[in-house]
């Protein structure tokens, strides 16, 4: 009792001093305030943004972390193809050089092929070439871009772009990469893979047989069949005197890699610091309804989208048999609306009408003159808008990254038929997510269709999920800014890099030779053995027929 009493005494003195302290200081009660800015004066400022690919779901998210690095006093430019920032009223900011005229080939023979046939790593091979013939085109405009704007680093866009990546070691600067997922870029652990490989994302649950093809022999395959495009890169590197780089994955060990997923969408494992997950990344402001659309929405309560996204297409077959799914849908009164981006699809290839299973005849023209009330046949629609209505119910996508994204934050239900890329694998996401069902490009079925469509739209899960992953969406679209602070990060310790190659060489070496000098003993007790059987072999030979012979 009577200790206490003390203690509470010393406390009061303590405390008391304290306070005496700080106002003989007279400083805010004795604290101060931490600098909370950053000193830039001294910092690189120029950026070089590299895309091959260009166009708007590869180049938005990229151009939006730098729409961040814009307003914090960088200088940012663009090299990619077409005339894409100076027509788009997002990022006009950002001046561009045009290293290519915008691709217009998406009706060739090659895409087509790549769209309608199965798609494996076979394509992507294919696909891969395509950029590989173009190496030096690249590396040189990105170097002409490189001179004009004296960049201090180089933001690359993952895919076919190992010019950028190769063109910033070359001159020794820092390189950022980006991609939207980890698949490629990075060897992923053994229960992670890809339908592409004819795998599923997460094997956890696969017979031994699968896991074993999955994570052995389709790596070795993969390695196998892009060796002839390693071995082309690695020529055309010769040429501007590149050195050679025998990773398929491109010159990329070493790079900060941004990544525009996140943890709850991806099949959960652990990366390496380097690889920062810093998306979902979505733009503040998007185009809104159109007066006829909103007025579409709000006459049909529960409305069905239809969009495969800028780039992609189906088969006039497909599309015939989604849009007599929709009609049996509006027939069986299951949905009362439906809006379709046709986007790439020429309608002119649709049959000259639809007969539905009630006998009913509705000729095409009606359909796409949007003659017919409860259809609304568009070629642009503000998908992020339509998503947001509460009247849109289903959403059908190919499952590109940014529809998938908008989705997930509109939580709205998917019903997905992926065609080609990462889409397949993303579609397997979004269905373990609980939020989606999938179709298949190369055996589509009205029934089939028609039996997901309902299922979406009774049972609860699927909405619950959606609003589960919206949740996440919703957090994790903050971190577009963080992405801006590592590549800032990255700038500002860019003079003082170095590396640990003398070090992992000595742990590499040390590997070798624990390794080698267990094999060597392996090897040495396998010979002991056999020479001591067949020893007693022989003896005990001699032994048992030596007794027959007698
Ligand atoms: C790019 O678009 C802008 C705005 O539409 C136009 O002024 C400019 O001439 C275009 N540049 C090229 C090279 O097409
Ligand atoms: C594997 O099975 C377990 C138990 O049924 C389930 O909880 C889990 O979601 C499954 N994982 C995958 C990737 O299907
Ligand atoms: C590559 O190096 C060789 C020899 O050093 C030189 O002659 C040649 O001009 C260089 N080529 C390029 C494209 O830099
Ligand atoms: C669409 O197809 C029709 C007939 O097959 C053709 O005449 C027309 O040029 C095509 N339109 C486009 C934009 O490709």
């Amino acid at each position: 009792m009577c200790s206490k009493l003390w203690y509470f005494v010393i406390f009061l003195f303590i405390n008391t001093n304290i306070v005496t302290k700080a106002d003989a200081l007279g400083k805010n009660n004795g604290f101060i305030q931490r600098e909370l800015d950053l000193d830039r004066s001294d910092t690189p400022k120029n950026i070089l943004v590299g895309s091959v690919i260009g166009g708007g779901s590869h180049l938005n998210p990229m151009l939006e972390v730098c729409k961040i690095l814009v307003d914090r006093g960088y200088k940012v430019k663009l090299a990619a193809p077409g005339n894409f920032t100076a027509t788009s009223p997002l990022y006009h900011s950002i001046p561009q050089f045009i290293i290519e005229e915008p691709s217009d080939t998406y009706a060739s023979p090659e895409l087509r092929k790549i769209f309608f046939d199965k798609y494996d790593f076979k394509s992507l091979a294919n696909e891969q070439m395509t950029f590989n013939e173009r190496y030096l085109e690249y590396f040189n405009k990105y170097f002409q871009a490189y001179k004009e704007t004296k960049a201090d680093l180089f933001f690359c866009d993952y895919d076919g772009n190992d010019a950028c990546f190769d063109l910033a070691w070359k001159l020794k600067k820092p390189a950022v990469g980006f991609a939207s997922n980890t698949e490629f870029f990075t060897a992923p652990p053994p229960f992670r893979s890809d339908p592409m490989v004819g795998c599923r994302v997460n094997m956890e649950n696969e017979s031994f047989y699968n896991r074993f093809i999955c994570a052995i022999i389709q790596p070795l395959r993969l390695d196998w069949h892009f060796r002839k495009n390693l071995n082309y890169l690695n020529a055309r590197r010769a040429e501007v005197n590149v050195s050679k780089h025998y990773d398929i994955r491109g010159r990329i060990v070493n790079n900060l890699f941004l990544v525009d997923s996140f943890f709850g969408f991806e099949v959960p494992s652990a990366w390496p610091p380097i690889h920062q997950e810093i998306g979902p990344i979505l733009p503040d402001i998007y185009p809104d309804l159109s007066s006829e659309l909103d007025l579409f929405l709000s006459d049909h309560p529960r409305t069905m989208y239809i969009a495969l996204g800028s780039y992609v297409y189906t088969t006039p077959e497909n599309y015939a048999i989604l849009l007599q799914s929709a009609l049996e849908l509006i027939n069986n009164n299951i949905l009362d609306g439906v809006i379709w981006a046709t986007v790439r699809f020429n309608e002119s290839e649709l049959p000259s009408s639809f007969t539905l299973s009630t006998g009913d005849v509705i000729p095409t023209s009606k359909l796409l003159n949007n003659l017919y009330p409860h259809i609304y046949v568009t070629k642009y629609a503000p998908q992020f808008a339509i998503l947001s209505h509460e009247n849109t119910k289903v959403f059908i996508s190919h499952g590109g990254v940014s529809s998938s994204h908008e989705s997930m934050y509109s939580a709205t239900p998917m019903l997905i038929l992926p065609i080609a890329f990462d889409q397949p694998g993303n579609a397997e996401k979004l269905v373990l997510s609980g939020m989606a069902l999938e179709l298949s490009k190369l055996d589509l079925k009205i029934d089939d269709i028609i039996s997901k469509v309902i299922k979406l739209m009774n049972e609860k899960s699927f909405k619950m999920n959606a609003e589960r992953m919206q949740v996440l969406l919703k957090f994790n679209s903050k971190r577009k800014y963080r992405g801006a602070d590592l590549i800032e990060i990255v700038m500002n310790l860019a003079k003082r890099d170095g590396n640990y190659l003398d070090v992992f060489g000595v742990a590499i070496i040390i590997g070798l030779a624990l390794i080698s000098s267990l094999l060597y003993s392996f090897y040495k007790i396998i010979m002991f053995t056999f020479k001591k059987l067949s020893l007693r072999n022989r003896n005990s030979q001699e032994g048992s027929s030596k007794p027959k012979n007698e």
